[in-house]
């Protein structure tokens, strides 16, 4: 079960007690000497850095208990990702209350976010993988439930609480007992409905723990060498979970995950904790009226008037969102693109849909991004060169025939250099929204697809079509490091990039099982990101677009658990309140890409347009443009 908030706020309430009894003592000399102790002042946390965010119901619970009168709005999630100089949260009341809190607030949210922080980048390590992050018991003494809430909150999974709710047989309860066998033969007789985990150094070892019956919960490899872990994986076959253990960093990491292991645990991510950099800047509340972001925002837009048009992705956040002349998924949004006659298009998306919106633009209009960084992790898991090898060896596979075999199709969330490697070679760009259209226009073309980058959207849609995986191994996974066969690619009919999205890899099997407990007869609906296990155990799966439309065509009392980016299921909760709409996730993932663009970056980015600057404009190489438009003309034919 995953650590409630309330949970969190029952282990902090002693810890904060006595942060502020070491910090305050009898009282901030100071602030109570130099302020007026009931002037108000204005407190803004701020990121100085970019990272997660976690702790902040416990910040607030330092806030009030120095002062109720404090009052504590946050501007963002526990889970979300924010960009530096981002507004986090704001506190307003007594001045001297405010300063004496200020500190103890900070330290606990800087600390647990850098955990988050810390948990994502091994988390986004892996995301390629069907391999789970997860913490161990190193955390700070007496830290235990905030140290794993902030795990959670960085998208990893909680291990064991403490000693006495899994049982885990290590090498000195082996050595002990006298072996694997006997120890848990006498854990087992000693607390029946406990879990068990068994720690294995050898593959001797793991040969005895899996003749264990009944089967253990799961197999802990310790410390093992790559090579010795892939022999593991491949012995266990799936019988019982595996775990790998030992020396984890985020330079391993990967190369761990790709063994195939199902979980991998690491010490790292709370036991060297780096905090993340917040600041508290405070001001008086001032009574010269200012504007906010939005009435700034509202005014620049009316100044532009129809020279502007703005295109908004539905994973935006609302603040930005409001502002978006056309909201739709990446399929609508190439589609308005391509029609709109605006001189100004501004978009409010990752990087590759304000390219391809570049690459469809009208001579004189021009595209711009309010953050140039708001990447897509997905489009990055494929480099044009790594492409392009792989299609060399295809060809070498095809007896020099791949332009004749095998269409290349690239997913929209992709390179524009990609894009355009497909309008070379006959191929075409989809979308999550025609994926099954684009595939069956290609096998028209010729017998094989290359689908990249995002595997799961390609399986997903090549197994809705009737392809086959295993045992005909017709969808075959690339593996860009050691290529498969030539006879093995004569056997496939879809060839997948090994990409996937990062937020989506986050649903697994059983938070369906979860959810499914917790509201009977609750629909299931997910983005076709999702690893085929969670589509197949779904009640539907397509586009955002197809979940809104489903999900507005239910009739009220209707119960649903959406697999997507959290900003839009927040905003079906808010749409549709006769129906229940919950994430499917007990950790809502958050895209950090979209979450790059903010209400006040739209806004600097509008208020330079009307001043005759070109802000962040996205431009792409003429040869490359012309070749991308190819692939996407012929996608938006379809
Ligand atoms: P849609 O095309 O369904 O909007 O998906 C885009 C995307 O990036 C999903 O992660
Ligand atoms: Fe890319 Fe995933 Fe974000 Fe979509 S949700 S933009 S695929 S990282």
């Amino acid at each position: 079960m995953p650590i409630t908030v309330e949970t969190l706020l029952t282990a902090a309430t002693p810890l904060i007690k006595l942060a502020l009894a070491e910090d305050i003592g009898p009282g901030d000399a100071t602030s109570q000497s130099t302020l007026d102790a009931v002037a108000p002042l204005h407190g803004r946390v701020v990121a100085k850095a970019p990272g997660v965010i976690a702790g902040l119901p416990v910040a607030e619970a330092v806030f009030h208990a120095v002062d109720p009168a404090l009052a504590f709005t946050a501007h963002v999630c526990d889970g979300q990702e924010v960009v530096a100089g981002e507004l986090i949260a704001e506190v307003k009341g007594p001045g001297p209350s405010l300063l004496a809190a200020e500190r103890t607030a900070l330290n606990f949210l800087q600390r647990m976010s850098g955990i988050a922080t810390a948990t994502r980048d091994f988390v986004d390590a892996v995301a390629t993988t069907r391999a789970i992050i997860l913490d161990t018991r190193k955390t700070l003494p007496g830290y235990r439930i905030l140290d794993k809430y902030a795990v959670s909150m960085g998208g990893a999974q909680n291990h064991r609480m403490a000693l006495f709710d899994m049982l885990m047989v290590k090498d000195n309860h082996t050595d002990g007992a006298g072996s694997i066998t006997a120890a848990v033969t006498r854990a087992r007789a000693a607390h029946p409905n406990l879990p068990i985990e068994v720690e294995v150094r050898t593959l001797a070892e793991l040969q005895e723990a899996l003749a264990i019956k009944p089967p253990l919960d799961r197999i802990m490899l310790d410390n093992m060498d790559l090579e010795t872990m892939q022999q593991a994986v491949r012995l266990t076959a799936g019988r019982v979970p595996l775990e790998a253990s030992g020396n984890v960093t985020l330079k391993t990491v990967a190369a761990i995950a790709e063994t195939g292991v199902d979980f991998i645990s690491t010490g790292a991510i709370t036991h060297s904790v780096i905090a993340l950099d917040l600041s508290m800047k405070i001001t008086k509340p001032t009574t010269a009226p200012t504007l906010s972001w939005e009435e700034r925002a509202r005014r620049a837009k009316a100044a532009l008037g129809d020279r502007l048009v703005i295109l908004g992705h539905h994973y935006q956040r609302d603040e930005v969102i409001q502002f978006a002349d056309f909201r739709g998924d990446s399929l609508q949004l190439a589609r308005d693109a391509a029609q709109t006659d605006a001189e100004h298009i501004v978009f409010c998306g990752v990087y590759f849909m304000a390219e391809v919106a570049a690459i469809l633009a009208k001579p004189g209009q021009h595209v711009y991004i309010p953050n140039s960084a708001a990447g897509c992790y997905l489009a990055d898991t494929a480099e044009r060169s790594q492409v392009e090898q792989a299609w060399l060896d295809l060809d070498a596979a095809l007896v020099g025939q791949a332009d004749a075999e095998i269409t290349p199709i690239t997913y929209v969330n992709s390179d524009a250099a990609l894009k355009a490697f497909c309008g070379k070679h006959g191929g075409s760009v989809c979308t999550s929204g025609n994926a099954a259209k684009v595939l069956i226009w290609a096998f028209a073309q010729r017998p094989r697809v290359f689908f990249f980058p995002d595997q799961h959207l390609g399986r997903n849609t090549a197994r809705a079509l009737g392809i086959p995986g295993r045992p005909a191994e017709e969808i075959l996974l690339w593996t860009p490091h050691r290529p498969p066969s030539a006879e093995a690619i004569r056997r496939a009919k879809v060839v997948l990039w090994p990409g996937a999205c990062n937020v989506h890899q986050r649903f697994h099997p059983s938070d369906i099982a979860a959810v499914r407990a917790r509201h009977p007869g609750i629909r299931v609906i997910v983005h076709p990101e999702c690893d085929r296990s969670v589509v197949e155990l779904a009640d539907s799966a397509g586009s955002t677009t197809h979940i809104i439309k489903e999900i507005e065509g239910a009739p009220a009392g209707s119960a649903w658990a959406v697999g997507t980016e959290t900003h839009l299921v927040l905003r079906l909760q808010r749409e549709h309140p006769e129906q229940l709409i919950v994430s499917l996730a007990e950790r809502p993932p958050y895209c950090s890409g979209m979450g790059a663009i903010t209400l006040r970056n739209l806004t600097e980015t509008l208020e330079a347009l009307a001043r005759g600057e070109f802000p962040q404009q996205v431009t792409v190489e003429a040869e490359t443009a012309q070749w991308a438009r190819v692939a996407l003309e012929r996608m938006l034919k379809l």
